[in-house]
């Protein structure tokens, strides 16, 4: 069975099985599947999701929160609204300084988690597309900063590469616990993975 065959193929079953679950995304797998490793949305949780639209991870977190909990969405495009009361969305740039204000303002409290499947837009010269996806990571912990409650989580996604372990230093500096991870759902031969950070600690 060729290699390309075996990713075309896992994409359409994530794509079909989004479809079927009505998700806004294939990558609403990627969040579930690393929820489940390692337990990030909770019951009655405030999570600020970076990087939102369509809003996929937004579906898979509201189910998580439950009623009680709230989910703001965060990205440079309109995200279409959710049937949710508990559910807020928010057109800014993540990399903007501004933006903290704009989503404190838009919180009910502190947030538990902060989440961000943020991309570059692909230019195909790879240092210049891991530059930016490590910039995104970096602006989405300056975010967290701002808005996190003490003991809070973090999950990024980053394009491996050459700027890892500073990037790594800096969110170990910020969390008790540090975590590289690749769900399955995210396809095999693409560079991106998630760095989880739990037990935040304030700067
Ligand atoms: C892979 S998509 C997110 C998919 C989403 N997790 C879902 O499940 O529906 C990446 C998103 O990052 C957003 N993005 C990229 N740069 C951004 C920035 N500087 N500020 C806000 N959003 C950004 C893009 O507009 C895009 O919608």
């Amino acid at each position: 069975m060729g290699r390309r065959w075996q990713l075309e193929r896992r994409r359409d079953y994530y794509y079909r099985m989004a479809k079927r679950e009505k998700y806004r995304s294939r990558a609403a797998y990627k969040l579930r599947q690393l929820n489940h490793r390692y337990q990030l949305l909770r019951r009655g949780d405030v999570v600020v999701d970076l990087g939102a639209a369509p809003g996929g991870w937004m579906q898979v977190a509201l189910e998580e929160v439950g009623d009680g909990g709230f989910v703001l969405g965060v990205d440079l495009q309109r995200i279409a609204d959710l049937p949710h009361k508990n559910a807020a969305t928010l057109v800014a740039d993540i990399t903007d300084p501004a933006t903290a204000e704009k989503i404190k303002e838009k919180l009910p409290r502190p947030a538990d988690v902060v989440v961000s499947d943020a991309s570059p837009s692909i230019s195909g010269v790879w240092d210049l597309d891991q530059a930016r996806s490590v910039e995104l990571v970096r602006s989405a912990l300056r975010l967290a900063e701002g808005v996190l409650a003490p003991g809070g989580r973090f999950l990024a996604k980053v394009f491996q590469g050459a700027m890892m372990p500073e990037l790594l230093q800096l969110i170990r500096e910020r969390f008790e616990f540090v975590k590289v991870s690749k769900p399955s759902a995210s396809r095999k031969g693409s560079a991106e993975v998630y760095v989880i950070g739990k037990g935040f600690r304030r700067p």
